[in-house]
This record gives C-alpha cells, structure tokens and sequence, in this order.
C-alpha cells in the first residue's frame, strides 16, 4: 500500500452522482497535509500489476477534512479512459487508493472580491470546493457561476481535456527547437520550432508518462541532463544544467540531453 511521497486513503462511501459519474468519500491517513479549495492531487492505483497516476480535483471543502478528516473526488467515467472506468467498476468501500499532496493554485482570492466561476462538465468539481469554502466562511462579496453541461441528464461532461498551452507571446525571434537526445534509451531527434519534448519523445516512439499535457499535474517531469529548454507557458529559459523539466510545457532551446 506504499507509495513514495502518496498517503493511504480508505473509501468510506461512493456515491452516485449521475450514471456516468461518482463521489468518493476518502478518509487518507492523518499524515495527509491537506489542501486548499480549488487544488488537485494525483491519485495512484494499481491496475493489473502497473501502477496508473491520475489527477482529479479534491470537490469538498478543506473544513470537511478538518473536522472530519475526509476528502472527496468527483470523478466521471472517460470514453475509453483505464483509470476512470477501473475506478468506477472496482473502487468500492473499503479499498484503500494512493493520495498524493495537493497542489494547484486555482485558489478563492484574500481578501474576498466578487467571483465568476465559468465551468463545464466535470470542470465544476474544485468550483464545488470553492463555493463550500465560501459557504462555510461567510464570504462577503458575489458570487456568479455559469455552468454547462451537454444534455439535460448529462450534469457532467470532460473539461480537461489536453489542448495544446498556448505559446507565451514574447518567444518571437527566440531559436525554438534543437537536437533532443533521450540518454536511457539512446535515441536521438531535433526539431524546429515549438514542439515540445514530450512530442518529440513520443515522435519518437517513446512513451513517457504524462497526464495533463498542459503543465498541471507533474506526472511528465524527468531529469535534463544538459542543455537549455524554454517553458512555453512562462516563456522563461532553463540553466544550462541538470534539473527536473516537464516534458509536456519544455520546448527545446538548442541541444538537449534528457535522462529518459
Ligand atoms: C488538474 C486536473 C483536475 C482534474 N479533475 C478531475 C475531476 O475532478 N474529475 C474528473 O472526472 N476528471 C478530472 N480530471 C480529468 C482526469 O484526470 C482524466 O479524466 C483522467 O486522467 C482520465 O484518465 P483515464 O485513465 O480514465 O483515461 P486515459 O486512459 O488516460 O485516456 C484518456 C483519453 O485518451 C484516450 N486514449 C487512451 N489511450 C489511447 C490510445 N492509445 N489512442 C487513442 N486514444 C487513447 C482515451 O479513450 C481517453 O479518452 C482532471 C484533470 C486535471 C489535469
Ligand atoms: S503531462 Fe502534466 S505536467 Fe506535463
């Protein structure tokens, strides 16, 4: 049941949200740090001998895991989707799941100033944690959400989906691209322009683990060993050296060496 850097977490209830979709009640263990409304963490469980590492929303509020020392998922069967559809079909009460730390920074703005929420199908759940939070502390000021779904009977519909980070706009006239060599696996490619190391890796024929492809979930991180990447979120350029880069986000900036 150990997992480096997850807690364990038994499921106390799950409940049916709509037919495609489920709450999971979890009690994690209390060494679980906790989390702010609004943030996600990756859940880990082992499916026929691997493990699969997702990320999901935590959709109640922080005061429910203080008080009760519970946390919920909201989570809706993906098309196709492994760890959603085993989710649904074999997590049940009792079985304990891997929790990973909260992280994320869609957090309630301090001090309180009025809110829009716009969310689309399963995109409501850390906006549910939002608006819990905001219940229980009396915040003082509006609150608006508009909120869409596909059908009637579909409440929930897939929101994160992996489009492309859009480039930062101060890139222009930067050398994009570069010779990528992936050490462990002694393969060797280069691009011009803005793909991103996780594209070329999987041009490749690698397969390295990923999750959001848009820079959220960490789960594409891997050691650089050499050379310079630019993030195509901040626009900021790497060292010259060895550090943790994400895949999905580092565009090549010259030759790179990647320890995949
Ligand atoms: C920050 C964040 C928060 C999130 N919060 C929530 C939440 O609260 N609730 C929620 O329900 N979801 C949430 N998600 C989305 C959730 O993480 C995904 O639905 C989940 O990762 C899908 O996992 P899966 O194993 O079911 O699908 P995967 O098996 O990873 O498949 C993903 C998609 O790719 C397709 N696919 C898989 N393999 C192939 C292949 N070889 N060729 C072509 N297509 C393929 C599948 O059909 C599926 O449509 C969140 C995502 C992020 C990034
Ligand atoms: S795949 Fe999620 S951060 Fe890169």
């Amino acid at each position: 049941m150990l997992v480096q850097g997850h807690t364990p977490a038994r499921v106390e209830q799950v409940i049916q949200e709509t037919s495609d979709t489920r709450t999971f009640v979890l009690k994690p263990a209390a060494r679980w740090t906790g989390f702010q409304a609004g943030q996600h963490a990756n859940i880990c469980v082992e499916i026929d001998g691997i493990r699969r590492t997702r990320t999901f929303s935590l959709s109640s509020s922080p005061e429910l895991w203080a008080q009760q020392g519970r946390v919920t998922l909201t989570i809706k069967r993906l098309p196709g989707g492994l760890v959603t559809n085993w989710l649904h079909d074999n997590l049940s009460y009792g079985l304990v799941i891997s929790l990973g730390e909260a992280f994320g920074d869609f957090l309630l703005p301090e001090p309180a100033q009025p809110v829009l929420f716009i969310a689309g199908g399963s995109g409501i759940t850390p906006v549910l944690s939002h608006l819990e939070t905001m219940a229980a502390q009396d915040f003082r000021a509006p609150v608006n959400l508009l909120y869409f779904v596909r059908t009637q009977q579909d409440i929930h519909s897939t929101f994160f989906s992996a489009a492309a980070p859009a480039l930062s706009a101060d890139l222009s006239g930067q050398i994009l691209g570069g010779k990528v060599r992936f050490e462990k696996s002694g393969l060797e490619t280069s691009s011009e322009g803005d793909a991103s190391l996780l594209d070329m890796a999987e041009a490749s024929g690698l397969t390295p683990r990923h999750g959001c492809r848009m820079g959220i979930c960490h789960q594409c991180s891997c050691r650089k060993t050499s050379g310079t990447v630019i993030n195509r979120l901040t626009g900021q350029h790497s060292g010259p050296g060895e550090e943790s880069v994400q895949l999905c986000i580092s565009i090549p900036h010259g030759p790179v060496t990647i320890d995949a």
